[in-house]
C-alpha cells in the first residue's frame, strides 16, 4: 500500500454523511491512477457487516488505562473486486463493535483504541506505506502519537496528511484521559491542547505534515470561521491545502443508478426526469405538474435545520411549487417540519429517517435541491444534483461557492442566496420558480449541467501530487 486512509466512515460500509462518501471513492480513483490505496475503519455492528467476509490480518490488545481490549484487524474479503480498493475494518470488542458510527459516551474512548490500534497494526508491516492519510478529528491523534509516542518512534518517518472534512466537530476531552494515550514525552503535550483540553483537531492540525481542506473557498474561510481554531489555521496555512471533493461518477450515474425510477442521460433528461418525479411525486401524494423543490441532508444548525420549515413555509406560501424534505435529526426541526405537511396537504412532505435509496430519487425526480447552509465545508448534495440535472439553490459559502455559479452570472447554472434567513432563501426559491416557468431556459439548463465532470479524477490527482510532495 502506498496510502492509508484512516476514517470512522467509508461507505457503503458505514456511513453518516459526505465523509462516508469521499473515503468510499477517493482510493478507489487512486488505485485507478496507480497510487495504490487501502481504507482502515471500525467495524460497527451493522448491515454491512452481517453481509461481508472476512479475513483476520492481525490482532493485539488495546488498553485504556487499566481496562484492557482484545482487538482484531479484518481485512473484508472481495473488498478490492467490490470497491476498487483494499478495505481493513477493526474490531474491538465491547468498544467499536455496535451499531451506530457516533453519539455514545464512552465515543473518545472508542476512537482513541481505534486509532491506537490502526498504528500497532501499521507497526508490524515489512514495508512502511508512503503516507497515512487521516480524516477530520477521530484520526487527529495519529499524527500527534506518531511524531511523539516512544512505541512508534521507528514510524516518525512516515508523512501524514489531515484532512478537515468539517472544522465545526473537533472531539476535544479532558486532561484527565491523558493515560489512554501511549507514553511519550510530557514536554510536549502542548500540541494535544487546545483550549485547556486535549483538542484532537488542533493536535492534527499542530504534528501532521500537511493538511487540507475539501474545498478551497473553506481553506480561506476558516481563519475567521469562529470555530475556536481561527488562530491556529490562520498561522499554519503555510501546510494547507483546498482540495476540492469529487464524486464517485460510477455510483451516481443516472444512466446505470439502479435506485431511481427510470435512467436517463443527457440526451434523455427530460423523458427520464419526468419519470422519476412521477415516481416520487406518487410515492409523496405531491403534484408532478408543479415545480418540485427538495431538501436532502442531516437536520442540523449548520444545515439551516432550525428554519427549514419555516423557508419552505413562506416559499409555498408565495409561489405554485411543491415541497420535500428527506433528512433527521433535531427533533424540533422534524416536528416543525411534519407539522407543516399539514398545512399544505398534496403540495408537501417530509420523511424523517436516513433513506440512502430515497436519496437517488430525489435527486432524480426533484426540480431544484436547497441547500442554505450556514457553512459547507464542501458539500456533496449539489454535485449530486448537478449530476442529475436538479439546479442547484445553494447559499455563497464553502464549497458551495467554489461549484455552483448564479444564473445571473455568465455562464450561470444555478441560484445562490447570500444569507441563511427565511426571506433570502425563500426569495432565492421564488427566482427557481420563475426560472422553471421559463421553460426552454430551464431546459437548457438542466442539460447543462449534467455535463459538469465533477467527478474524482482531477482532485484524486491533486492529493497524489501532495503526498508526492511529502513522500520520499
Ligand atoms: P454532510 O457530510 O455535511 O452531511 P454532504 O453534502 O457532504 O454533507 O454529504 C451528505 C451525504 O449524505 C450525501 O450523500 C447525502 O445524499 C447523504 N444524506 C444526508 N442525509 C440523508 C438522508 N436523510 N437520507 C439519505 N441520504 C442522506
Ligand atoms: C463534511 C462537510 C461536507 C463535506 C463532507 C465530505 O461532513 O459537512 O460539507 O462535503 O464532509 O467532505
Amino acid at each position: 500500500m502506498k496510502v492509508i486512509h484512516v476514517s470512522a466512515e467509508c461507505y457503503p460500509a458505514a456511513k453518516v454523511g459526505g465523509l462516508a462518501d469521499v473515503v468510499g471513492a477517493l482510493p478507489k480513483y487512486q488505485t485507478n491512477l496507480d497510487y495504490e490505496s487501502a481504507v482502515i475503519m471500525p467495524y460497527y455492528d451493522n448491515k454491512y457487516a452481517k453481509s461481508s467476509k472476512y479475513i483476520t490480518d492481525f490482532k493485539c490488545n488495546v488498553d485504556l488505562a487499566e481496562n484492557s481490549y482484545k482487538a482484531v484487524v479484518y481485512k473484508v474479503e472481495n473488498s478490492f473486486e467490490d470497491l476498487g480498493f483494499h478495505l481493513y475494518q477493526v474490531k474491538i470488542k465491547g468498544l467499536l463493535d455496535r451499531e451506530n458510527v457516533y453519539g455514545y459516551g464512552d465515543d473518545t474512548e472508542r476512537f482513541i483504541a481505534f486509532q491506537k490500534v490502526v498504528l500497532d497494526w501499521i507497526l508490524q508491516f515489512i514495508k512502511a506505506p508512503e503516507v497515512i492519510h487521516c480524516h477530520d478529528h477521530h484520526t487527529g491523534l495519529i499524527p500527534f502519537m506518531l511524531t511523539q509516542c516512544t512505541k512508534y518512534k521507528s514510524m516518525r518517518g512516515i508523512p501524514t496528511v489531515f484532512t478537515i472534512h468539517n472544522a465545526e466537530y473537533q472531539g476535544e476531552f479532558s486532561f484527565e484521559k491523558l493515560s489512554y494515550l501511549p507514553e511519550y514525552d510530557l514536554e510536549y503535550s502542548g500540541i494535544l491542547e487546545w483550549d485547556y483540553a486535549i483538542n484532537p483537531m488542533a493536535a492534527a492540525i499542530k504534528a501532521c505534515w500537511r493538511y487540507t481542506t475539501v474545498s478551497p473557498n473553506y481553506m480561506n474561510e476558516l481563519p475567521h470561521a469562529s470555530t475556536g481554531l481561527d488562530w491556529l489555521f490562520d498561522t499554519e496555512r503555510e501546510k494547507s491545502v483546498g482540495i476540492l471533493n469529487g464524486i464517485d461518477a460510477d455510483v451516481w450515474n443516472s444512466s446505470t443508478d439502479t435506485m431511481i425510477a427510470k435512467n436517463y442521460s443527457v440526451t434523455t433528461v427530460e423523458a427520464g426526469k419526468k419519470a422519476n418525479k412521477l415516481a416520487l411525486c406518487e410515492k409523496f401524494g405531491l403534484n408532478p405538474d408543479k415545480p418540485l423543490v427538495a431538501f436532502i441532508g442531516r437536520l442540523v444548525y449548520q444545515k439551516g435545520a432550525d428554519i427549514m420549515a419555516g423557508i419552505f413555509d413562506r416559499a409555498l406560501d408565495a409561489n405554485d411549487i411543491n415541497g420535500l424534505v428527506l433528512g433527521s435529526g433535531d427533533p424540533h426541526a422534524e416536528f416543525l417540519l411534519n407539522e407543516l405537511k399539514e398545512k399544505y396537504p398534496g403540495r408537501y412532505n417530509t420523511f424523517i429517517g436516513y433513506d440512502e435509496e430515497l436519496s437517488h430519487l430525489i435527486y432524480a425526480g426533484a426540480d431544484f435541491l436547497i441547500m442554505p447552509s450556514r457553512f459547507e465545508p464542501c458539500g456533496l448534495n449539489q454535485l449530486y444534483a448537478l449530476r442529475y440535472g436538479t439546479i442547484p439553490v445553494v447559499r455563497t459559502t464553502g464549497g458551495l461557492k467554489d461549484t455552483v455559479k448564479d444564473i445571473g452570472e455568465k455562464g450561470g447554472f444555478g441560484i445562490r442566496h447570500e444569507h441563511v434567513t427565511v426571506d433570502d432563501v425563500a426569495l432565492a426559491i421564488t427566482r427557481a420558480n420563475k426560472l422553471y416557468n421559463d421553460t426552454d431556459e430551464f431546459k437548457r439548463i438542466r442539460k447543462e449541467i449534467m455535463k459538469i465532470d465533477n467527478s474524482w479524477e482531477n482532485s484524486a490527482k491533486e492529493y497524489i501530487e501532495l503526498y508526492n510532495l511529502i513522500a520520499k
